[in-house]
């Protein structure tokens, strides 16, 4: 099993391009499902969860082709099989944005239970009760969702709470419905916005992506089309925030400040100095001092993103003063806490707030990742500790994050992934 290792205290240097969404990539890939003819996806990020998807997609029927550029096309000409199956789906909850486009396509999808997860249980009921709203039965056996429906109708569907893959499923579903389906208290990712574009190519007519109330009138049929993915926002900040952490001055280019605007404002609230041009961002260190801790509460977008959490933990437990970090939207998603306390980090836990005072310098250790963004936490401390930090398990962080170390030591991290 690969881990990496971290010999910290390099400042970074240089520039370095960010790669395309992984939370944009996964339910394009899922929408190919909904056509019979290719979709061409450029900018799709070379990640685990990627490959995973792809793998499903292979065994529903899709042929893939990867052109010279990487641009992935997907043809999914004829549906062979609608069973999602244990195997993949358990590697990856996402596995789940099949089902919409399986049961408006097929009027059958077959999907294993995703079950718990490392950052809670994470249900997929409001993806059920979508369904059902618009005419799908359900029944749940062996472990399985067993969704079927000869065709589906147009609903309006109030959701409880926001659900980012819940949102994207019941949009592809609705695309091919019959009628009108208006989604309430949708999510307003800029994901979400993506498909709803990635879709509208393809002649889905979806109106409000972006905001709390989609309109999707169905169609009978969708074509294929080229989606180039949008930048993925989590890598920028993840980036930005190891410039923070090692007085980096560094340049993030493919990128888009407008899809962080709750991030950078708080990276700012740090003292840490942010340029935004229209594609790209410049961060360099400020003039004299330590950064400052800040308070953080995760919230579904605009709000800050549940997946900085942990990497903005890491930039709190060095900075000058204390700070708090409440997880509003995951039960469980502390992993990384008794990891970064490992690193020499003043963290308590009350609830779902963690309380950090900062200390001067992180010292290096062997720590385990635990989850996608709490290896991504890791790292950031590994590069700004005195020492030597060993992480193993990174291959959670293979599921969201392209070629990390490679970026990384290009901008002068000192940083090798042992195999
Ligand atoms: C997506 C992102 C993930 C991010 C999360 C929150 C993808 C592939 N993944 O995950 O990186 O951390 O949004 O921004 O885009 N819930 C229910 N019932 C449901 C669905 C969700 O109770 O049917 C709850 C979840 O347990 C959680 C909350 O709603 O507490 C938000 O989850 P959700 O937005 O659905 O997360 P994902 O879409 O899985």
């Amino acid at each position: 099993m690969d881990r990496i290792l971290i010999r910290g205290g390099r400042s970074l240097r240089g520039t370095v391009a960010i790669s395309g969404a992984k939370n944009a990539t996964l339910p394009a890939l899922a929408a190919s499902l909904l056509t019979d003819e290719p979709l061409l996806l450029t900018h799709v990020p070379h990640l685990r969860d990627v490959t995973t998807m792809l793998e499903l997609l292979g065994q529903h029927g899709a042929s893939i082709t990867v052109d010279e550029q990487l641009g992935v096309e997907i043809a999914c000409t004829r549906i062979s099989n609608t069973t999602a199956p244990y195997d993949l789906v358990r590697t990856m909850r996402a596995s789940i944005l099949v089902m919409g486009p399986l049961v408006a396509r097929c009027g059958d999808a077959r999907i294993s239970l995703p079950g718990g997860c490392a950052i809670g249980s994470r249900p997929v009921n409001l993806h059920l009760a979508g369904l059902e709203a618009m005419g799908a039965e359900i029944q749940l056996t062996s472990g399985y969702i067993h969704v079927k429906a000869k065709r589906l109708h147009g609903a309006r569907i109030v959701f409880d709470l926001v659900t980012v893959t819940g949102t994207e499923n019941l949009m592809m579903a609705a695309a091919l419905a019959d009628g009108r389906t208006i989604l309430e208290n949708a999510a307003c990712e800029p994901e979400v916005t993506d498909l709803a574009l990635c879709l509208n190519n393809m002649g889905a007519r979806i109106h409000g992506a972006g905001t709390s109330t989609i309109t999707i009138d169905g169609v009978e049929r969708l074509h294929g089309t080229h989606h180039d993915i949008l930048p993925d926002r989590i890598e920028t900040a993840t980036f930005l925030i190891a410039a923070a952490m090692t007085h980096g001055d560094i340049t993030l280019t493919h990128t888009s400040p407008y899809l962080l605007e709750s991030p950078i404002a708080k990276l700012r609230q740090t003292g840490m100095i942010i340029n935004e041009q229209e594609e790209s961002l410049h961060t360099c260190p400020k003039s004299e001092g330590r950064l400052r801790a800040i308070n953080i509460q995760t919230c579904p977008y605009p709000g800050f993103p549940t997946d900085l959490q942990a990497q903005m933990m890491a930039l709190i437990s060095i900075a000058d003063g204390s700070g708090a970090v409440t997880e509003t939207i995951f039960e469980n998603r502390f992993m990384h806490v008794s990891e970064l306390q490992r690193l020499g980090a003043d963290i308590s836990l009350q609830g779902n707030t963690a309380l950090i005072r900062g200390v001067p310098h992180l010292h290096g250790a062997p720590v385990m990742a635990t989850d996608l963004r709490a290896s991504a936490s890791l790292v950031l401390a590994g590069l700004a500790a005195e020492g030597e930090t060993l992480i193993s398990r990174v291959y959670h962080i293979d599921r969201g994050y392209e070629r990390i170390e490679e970026k990384l030591m290009a901008l002068g991290a000192d940083i090798q992934r042992l195999s």
